[in-house]
């Protein structure tokens, strides 16, 4: 079964409302294509006014993290059905800044994916490892066990939807993208520890993006690759560049 891709981007802590519309009225004819998914993951204060820049176009709204619970008294936080109210499609869980910065583990990361799934949100969950882990060799044990809890309770069914973003840590924001030979390893890697989890068939349809330090020079050779299903995309993700990413054959 053929995957489509899907070439997300991950806006992080950058762009003001005003900001982020102007983005969106740029990028949006150089990202149009029906070949690929294509999905812009924004600060929570932008995803409204982007929803409505978005509109009509190819393009579907994401947001960068939610809450576990539906209401109540959690400052600051934001619930899955305040996203799905205003027609957010996907959220991403368990970016590794979020791990490092705000203490999120993979219990918390296993507890949103459940709740984003009840909600109909499709979860793009992150795992990674860190230089020192790549470098003693315990990579695939590390995203093994991330992956793992992550999908706790979940169901075949509800797996067969979700996205798994391959970002190792080391090739965040540094410049150094994975070699793809390094990328498409892991993402094999993760798509047998979803085999061996569920079945042949969920392994098939769930998508395997590759994030980190992806630009428009190293897209199109990621990309090709068997276990690669698209991309999740930081710094290029806010310039014209993405339409080439976007475009990467
Ligand atoms: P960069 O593309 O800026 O390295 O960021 C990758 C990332 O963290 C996407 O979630």
């Amino acid at each position: 079964m053929a995957r489509k891709k899907i070439i997300a981007g991950n806006w992080k802590m950058n762009m003001t409302p005003s900001e982020a519309v102007e983005l969106v009225n740029t990028l949006k004819p150089l990202v149009a294509t029906e070949e690929s998914d294509v999905v812009f993951c924004v600060p929570a204060i932008d995803l409204i006014p982007v929803l409505e820049a978005c509109k009509g176009s190819n393009i579907q709204v994401g947001a960068e993290n939610m809450y576990f619970e539906e209401k109540g008294a959690f400052t600051g936080e934001i619930s899955p059905n305040m996203l799905t109210d205003i027609g957010v499609k996907y959220v991403i869980i368990g970016h590794s800044e979020r791990r490092e910065y705000f203490a999120e583990t993979d219990e918390t990361v296993n507890k949103k994916v459940l709740k984003a799934f009840e909600h109909g949100i499709t979860p793009i969950i992150c795992c990674g490892e860190t230089l020192t882990q790549r470098e003693q060799g315990v990579t695939m044990d590390f995203i093994r066990q991330q992956v793992k809890i992550a999908f706790l309770n979940v169901t075949a069914d509800q797996a067969k939807t979700a996205v798994i973003a391959y970002e190792p840590i080391w090739a965040i924001g540094t410049g150094k993208t994975a070699t793809t030979a390094q990328a498409q390893e892991v993402c094999a890697g993760i798509r047998q520890c979803i085999k061996e989890i569920y079945d042949e068939a969920t392994a098939d349809a769930i998508r395997i993006q590759y994030g980190g330090s992806v630009n428009a020079a190293t897209a199109p050779e990621l990309f090709a690759q068997p276990d690669i299903d698209g991309g999740l995309v930081g710094g290029a993700a806010l310039k014209p560049d993405f339409g080439k990413i976007v475009n990467y054959k």
